[in-house]
């Protein structure tokens, strides 16, 4: 094997020559650069087995710069030097996934001590010879299988037009994103994109929720409200679990889509509806329409374009890369960086993933929370898939010193001490309250089929208070038992 070979880029020429001087007397190839610029170049070459990197160059900072770099290549491992010696710049170079980094002005020999540690790092395998495939940080959907080029083939089809789309798959496919790429990538990018989620709104409430109500309209209609079809004007409307949508809302959202016009509860004149719509559901529409809870003609308005959104295990070669995305998002969000080993990723690719990505996203979070280890083994792997597993029932009592502030308080051990002595990023009480209470409220949206009103009221919250926490934490609400 050649000597490995370092790049540095340090826009002091001096520093470059004493650096490249200390570093060839160990036996290293070096290439230097003062700028950015070349320093990307070879980034995307795949030059380099470990980079030195001054934070400021003249034509970038390289910490902007360190995320691109960490997802273009993953295994690089990078020093960072800086003569801006705040504790701020260490944190965002920590953060952002430098392996170690160094004020200036620095010691040459705890330097080469530095790339000879970087380079005896252990490399992750390349996953299928996926992990090695660029990431691109702007690309919002992950997976190259045939089944979602299949998708993609389909959005860019329809980037041109105003096609109304349905787009079906399990709970945790991808369907909102897939509805939010087709309008980021359409003709509408430049309005709104106002998502309304049938099975999170009272029935009772969905005609106005959808169309506005005029003052007056009803007990309780104390102003004029504005609907999501106006909210939606010049953009996109989604139409989240239609299939949870109640035989009157569906006969109105009918009239609506053959006459192009709306009207709001208790209004008088019509509103012209300017606006693209897509549609999604977990269920299965067809045996709704034969069951009767879904109208059929409005099951063809909607069902223009049909897109299928296959499980997560008929596609398994895209967990690698989704498991990098997800990593990486960790990271970005300052959880510390982990990688998976070859084998652990072989068990993820063989679990059947009832949750989706969804289910896996919410792994991969756990993983950078719970565990101190920075290469994660199937052994952790196996543990966690059986802990996202549905338990034995209501009833089973948590085990003594397993109570929920004994078991807050030990993550939030871990997680500090995977930072190292230096703090999470700020946003911690947000971030912990969300994990506490996006299960308790999924669990008892879950007793109660969907029941907000009940839901509400086992929470001990307000009605509204309950709907907008669903809607910030993007919870699912299913009406009908599964
Ligand atoms: N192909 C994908 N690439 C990246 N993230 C994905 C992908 N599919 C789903 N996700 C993520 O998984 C989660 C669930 O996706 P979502 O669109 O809400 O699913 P659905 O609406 O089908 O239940 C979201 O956080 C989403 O960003
Ligand atoms: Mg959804």
């Amino acid at each position: 094997m050649a000597e490995p070979m370092v790049i540095l880029a340090d826009d002091d020429a001096g520093i470059r020559t004493v650096v490249s001087r200390a570093l060839a007397r160990q036996g290293y190839q070096v290439q230097a650069t003062g700028t950015a610029a070349t320093l990307w170049r070879w980034i995307e070459d795949g030059t380099g087995d470990v980079a030195i990197l001054d934070v400021v160059l003249p034509d970038e900072n390289t910490l902007d710069l360190l995320p691109r770099i960490r997802q273009r290549r993953p295994q690089l491992p990078i020093i960072m030097m800086s003569a801006q010696n705040t504790l701020l710049t260490a944190v965002r170079a920590t953060e952002r996934g430098a392996f170690d980094y160094l004020p200036k002005p620095f010691d040459l020999g705890e330097l080469v001590t530095l790339v000879k540690r970087a380079l005896a790092l252990p490399r992750q395998a390349p996953l299928d010879g996926e992990a090695a495939l660029p990431i691109d940080e702007q690309l919002p959907i992950i997976g190259r299988s045939p089944p979602m080029q299949e998708i993609y083939r389909i959005i860019a089809r329809l980037t041109g037009t105003d096609l109304t789309a349905m787009i079906t798959g399990e709970s945790g496919t991808g369907k909102e994103l897939v509805a939010r790429a087709m309008h980021d990538y359409g003709k509408r990018r430049d309005g709104p994109f106002i998502a309304i989620n049938m099975a999170a709104i009272p029935r009772e409430l969905i005609e106005s929720e959808l169309f506005g109500h005029e003052k007056g309209a009803f007990t309780g209609a104390n102003t004029r409200k504005i609907g999501r079809f106006e909210q939606a004007e010049g953009g996109t409307l989604f139409l989240d679990e239609i299939g949870d949508m109640p035989l009157e809302a569906q006969t109105r959202l009918l009239r609506v889509l053959q006459s192009g016009e709306f009207m709001p509860v208790g209004g008088r004149t019509p509103i012209k509806a300017n606006l693209r719509i897509v549609a999604a559901t977990h269920r299965d529409l067809r045996s709704l329409v034969a069951q009767g809870v879904f109208r059929e003609d409005l099951f063809y308005r909607l069902n223009v374009v049909p897109i299928r959104l296959p499980p997560l295990r008929e596609r398994p070669e895209d967990i690698p890369p989704l498991v990098q995305h997800f990593l990486v998002r960790a990271r970005n969000e300052g959880l510390p960086q982990k990688s998976i080993s070859p084998d652990a990723m072989g068990l993820l690719k063989t679990h059947s993933w009832p949750g989706n990505v969804r289910e896996l996203e919410n792994l991969v979070r756990r993983l950078t929370v719970l565990y101190a280890q920075d290469v994660l083994g199937p052994e952790v792997i196996d543990v966690e898939l059986r802990e996202g597993l549905p338990k034995a029932g209501p009833g089973e009592e948590p085990q003594a010193g397993q109570d929920l502030t004994g078991l807050v308080a030990r993550h939030l051990e871990t997680l500090f001490q995977a930072h190292e002595g230096r703090l999470p990023p700020a946003g911690l009480h947000g971030r912990i309250l969300r994990d506490v209470e996006r299960p308790l409220i999924e669990k008892v949206l879950a007793s109660t089929f969907g029941n907000q009103l009940k839901a509400a009221v086992l929470l001990g919250l307000n009605r509204n208070t309950l709907r907008k926490k669903i809607r910030e934490l993007d919870i699912e609400v299913s009406r009908r038992p599964r």
